[in-house]
């Protein structure tokens, strides 16, 4: 039996609807987006507009044509970062953000004189809002935040971040990696301008489709990352401005596209709410199995309210990715150890350069399965 609980990473099992949507849209050969006119071609068209519309709604955002579609958060951030930023620009972030925000901004430091700061935790363990506020009011070009750390699980409050920023009138970036598909993440409420998202990990859909929203009045202000064929204006030898083609050269991800549909189609059909409620209620069952254990130290907020479906332990009697090993190797489950990618928050969380094991679930994860790590994590313990 393989218990998976490396959803952070990307989630696993997909739904059957996702595996079948997508194995079918590759029978069909439905020829090449904005390209092809076949019939075929035509029903896709309509398939991945609805797919965008889709989209669209499930974040509460309101132009459709301003959904653009990518190959993973990671893209996403990069056009926004590449693509709005220039020579001299301030930008504000977080320590909880993920090296897909960090790296692209150490570039433009080092490349365009691009700046940036971190806001750090408070001694409580909390995101230092004080602090963001008087970053905010030097009225940098832009502020980046995550939803939710991918290292602890806790959920930023974007929608507080966001009314600072337009109180100072600051654009905001939203990376919804880790929140998208169990938590609500909406547009308007948030006061985002670039929200960003990836299709694999909780949308349940495959790799190599995620996607950006750009509030509109924006997408003039950002310069295209990637330039090439739309198969629209085919005259003009210059990038089409119009929307979403500016940000989408080059053949889609259609068969990406299909899925993540399908996956957020299951996500509503489940609902919201009871995907949240199952992933605290489990996450609840297996940190409670340790919270009183002095061999380990549960890194970030201990209320799972504040959590998204993670458990991040850091081990100390034993070498965490050791614990990782064994894991996998005697009881086949899946976690991940190390430092998830983002070394400002476990420097923050104080779990730097240990790293910790991080366990998440999703909503295919069963109380067997918690249980059964449970018991697999204290025979390691006690070896
Ligand atoms: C918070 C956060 N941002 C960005 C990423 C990058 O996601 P992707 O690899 O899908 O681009 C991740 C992935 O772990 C993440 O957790």
């Amino acid at each position: 039996m393989i218990v998976y609980l490396d959803n952070g990473a990307t989630s696993y099992p997909k739904p059957k609807i996702v595996i079948d949507t997508i194995i079918d849209s590759l029978h069909q050969g439905s020829g090449s987006l904005h390209r092809s006119q076949t019939r075929n071609a035509l029903n896709l068209e309509r398939s991945v507009y609805d797919a965008r519309a889709l989209v669209a709604g499930f974040f509460n955002f309101r132009a459709i044509d301003h959904v653009v579609f990518t190959k993973n958060i990671t893209e996403s951030i990069n056009l926004v970062l590449s693509g709005f930023l220039s020579d001299g620009d301030h930008v504000v972030t977080t320590t909880l953000e993920h090296n897909a925000v960090i790296r692209p901004l150490d570039y433009l430091k080092r490349k365009k004189n691009v700046t940036y700061s971190v806001v750090p935790l408070t001694l409580e363990g909390q995101l230092d809002y004080d602090a963001m506020r008087i970053q905010l009011q030097a009225r940098p070009k832009l502020m980046i935040a995550t939803h939710a750390s991918n290292v602890s699980g806790d959920i930023v409050d974007i929608n507080r971040i966001g009314s600072m920023c337009s109180e100072f009138d600051v654009p905001f970036l939203v990376d919804t990696a880790q929140s998208a598909g169990v938590l609500d993440v909406d547009f308007e409420a948030s006061g985002a301008t670039f929200l960003a998202f990836t299709g694999h990990k909780s949308l349940l859909g495959p790799q190599g489709i995620g996607g950006l929203l750009i509030k509109p009045g924006f997408s003039e202000r950002v310069e295209p990352f990637i330039l090439g064929g739309t198969g629209s204006v085919s005259e003009s030898s210059q990038q089409p401005e119009m929307m979403p083609d500016k940000f989408e050269s080059g053949t889609q991800n259609v068969h990406g596209i299909l899925g993540l549909k399908a996956g957020i189609e299951y996500i509503r059909s489940i609902g919201l709410e009871q995907i949240r409620n199952q992933e605290k209620r489990l996450i609840k069952r297996f940190q409670s199995a340790f919270e009183n254990d002095t061999r380990v130290r549960i890194i970030g907020n201990l209320d799972t309210n504040l959590r998204v479906g993670i458990l991040a332990m850091d081990f100390l009697t034993m070498d965490n990715s050791a614990m990782v090993y064994e894991l996998s190797k005697i009881y086949d489950i899946s976690t991940r150890g190390g430092l998830h990618c983002a070394p400002l928050a476990h420097k923050a969380y104080g779990s730097y350069p240990r790293g910790t094991v991080r366990f998440s679930v999703s909503h295919f994860t069963s109380d067997d399965e918690i249980q059964y790590a449970i018991d697999a994590i204290k025979k390691i313990l006690h070896q």
